[in-house]
């Protein structure tokens, strides 16, 4: 059984409340729910982690190493800004599987640019909730194929 973080960033602890017709009404605890009922379908161990801030984020990364097999993350709006939570995916060489809930690339100019796209696996955007479920189907399938080392 793989052990996967699933990591929400900036402002995603108010889904369900925030912008709902953007981001929907499923709330955040619903989400997580979700993740750990779909990753143990999968036959993953999902831990799920939300921060507001940028340096707890960074270091939730750090410690995922030689824990966790991967990482599902939403890293709200530090995914148009962050380069430091970048580096830190590069550092710790973890499949990473980016999502958004809305689709970024049909949103404001600004949110076109992710830099967590360049060193993630790939990207889920704009199935709202159920991407979380998709980038578990991915990750699980990509754990498949490369095994952690
Ligand atoms: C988001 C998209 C980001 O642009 C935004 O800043 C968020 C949420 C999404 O899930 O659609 O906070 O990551």
């Amino acid at each position: 059984m793989f052990s996967v973080l699933v990591l929400n960033g900036p402002n995603l602890n108010l889904l369900g409340t925030r912008q709902p017709e953007v981001y929907g009404s499923t709330t955040l605890a619903m989400v997580e729910r979700a993740c750990a009922a779909h990753g143990a379908a999968l036959g993953l161990d999902v831990t799920c982690l939300q921060s507001n801030h940028e340096g707890a984020l960074i270091d939730a990364i750090h410690a995922a190493k030689g824990v966790h097999a991967g990482i599902v993350l939403n890293a709200g709006a530090y995914t148009h800004t962050s380069i430091a939570l970048m580096d830190a995916i590069a550092s710790v060489e973890l499949p990473v599987i980016e999502v958004h809930l809305s689709n970024i690339h049909a949103r404001e100019a600004f949110r076109h640019t992710s830099y967590i796209a360049p060193v993630a696996l790939g990207q889920i955007c704009g199935f709202g909730a159920q991407g979380y479920n998709l980038a578990l189907d991915a990750l699980k399938k990509h754990l498949s194929e490369v095994p952690p080392a």
